[in-house]
């Protein structure tokens, strides 16, 4: 450990968190992360970790100021002279669609956690100390009014979740010209891999290809196929929140890969890559996907999953973060949907 080199991340049990901290003690961090009490384990995605002596946990909450100021001041005081502490605002309520049904905890915990953690730093007086990164999001761009969209995008947020997170946006922004602090939002499009939170959608569609092939289930149900996102890896995502945060002055920077899919084609390709060739018939909620050779119904669409206002297709440009970073995603979409598949069905599929 290099003790000059010191992170802390709220979110470390999340996906990208578990990520970033893998990538941050490989490059020598003492790595400090905010936990969540809860009545059943949360902290399956960093079990690894646990005896490492590079990793430092810390229960508390987003909504919870109090916790935030004393994790901080704890941290300050084991660290004493530390130059830089770089922390990366993971934690957030992040289910587009479960904004809908708590949209006040989503926004105390996404938007005003934010603010509290800025104040946090801000009253332990480590504003010069600490570089801040905070997760923004390409659902900022929602309605997209610009294709693809970039840092200069306008944007127009179509859900709750969206709504907090501009809020966190802008304070972050509003507290690097304030107070002068080192503080960037990373405009992360979608990722995934094997780790993703079983309710998105690509996660959703592997763990329910794994299940029809093992015979516990006949169907998968989703909501909008036709929707398009912009889809890359965890794993190369989180190496561009550290590069924004080793640069000399702060910034805002999209992380995409440049492609777009829907969710149509994250279906087909999933199947195809266990063989089934899916074919359609139907349109909107009526759509069913069948298996070409055997004519067997798999796909259904349910309503309850539509969203009430909904963000069609987000495509990214990450022209910025290419060169001012000199970060590149490296994993392909088929590569993606290759190592989700073979987590969740144990089918090898090699992309040529
Ligand atoms: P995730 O897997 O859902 O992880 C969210 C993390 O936040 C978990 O560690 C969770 O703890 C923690 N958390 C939730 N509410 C909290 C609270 N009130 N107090 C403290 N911790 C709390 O999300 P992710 O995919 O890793 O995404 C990381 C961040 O990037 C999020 O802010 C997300 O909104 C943003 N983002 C994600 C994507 C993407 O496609 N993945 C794209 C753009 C932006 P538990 O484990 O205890 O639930
Ligand atoms: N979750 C889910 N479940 N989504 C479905 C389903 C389903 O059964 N069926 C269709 N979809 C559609 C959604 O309507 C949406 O258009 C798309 O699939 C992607 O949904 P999610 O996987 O839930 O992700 P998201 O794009 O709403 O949000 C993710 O990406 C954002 C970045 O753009 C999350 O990771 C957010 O935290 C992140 O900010």
């Amino acid at each position: 450990m290099n003790a000059n080199r010191v992170a802390f991340i709220t979110g470390i049990t999340g996906q990208d968190g578990s990520y970033l901290a893998e990538l941050l003690i490989s490059k020598e961090y003492l790595v400090h992360g905010l936990i969540r009490r809860s009545s059943t384990i949360n902290t399956a995605r960093i079990a690894h970790l646990f005896h490492n002596p590079a990793l430092k946990l810390h229960y508390g909450d987003m909504t919870d100021s109090a916790c935030l100021y004393k994790i901080l001041n704890n941290i300050k005081t084991a660290h004493p002279t530390m130059e830089r502490l770089e922390i990366y605002n993971l934690a957030a309520q992040s289910h587009v669609k479960i904004s809908f049904e708590m949209p006040e905890y989503t926004a105390d915990t996404d938007g005003f956690g934010t603010l509290k953690l800025l104040e946090a730093i801000r009253n332990n007086n480590l504003d010069s100390v600490a570089r801040f990164y905070q997760a923004s999001t390409s659902e900022l761009y929602g309605k997209v009014q610009e294709m693809p969209q970039r840092e200069t995008t306008p944007f127009y947020p179509r859900s709750p979740y969206a709504v907090g997170k501009l809020y966190a946006y802008w304070i972050v922004k509003n507290y690097r010209e304030a107070y002068g602090m080192h503080a960037s939002n990373g405009i992360l499009f979608n990722h995934g891999g094997v780790r993703r939170g079983h309710n998105f959608v690509e996660r959703k569609i592997t763990l329910g290809l794994g299940k029809i092939l093992r015979g516990e289930t006949d169907r998968l149900i989703l909501g909008n196929i036709d929707s398009q996102r912009d889809l890359g890896s965890a794993q190369d995502y989180v190496e561009g929140m550290w590069l924004m945060l080793q640069q000399d002055a702060p910034d805002d920077y999209v992380l995409a890969t440049g492609e777009t899919h829907s969710v149509r084609e994250m279906i087909e390709l999933a199947f195809g890559m266990a063989s089934i060739r899916l074919k359609w018939r139907g349109t909107g909620s009526n759509a069913v996907g069948y298996d070409e050779a055997t004519g067997k119904d798999l796909i259904f669409i349910d309503p309850k999953y539509y969203r009430p206002t909904e963000v069609d297709v987000l495509w990214g440009d990450a022209s910025k973060a290419a060169q001012v970073l000199g970060w590149r995603p490296r994993t392909s979409f088929q590569q993606l949907i290759a190592e989700m598949v073979q987590q969740d069905t144990q089918i090898v599929y090699k992309v040529v």
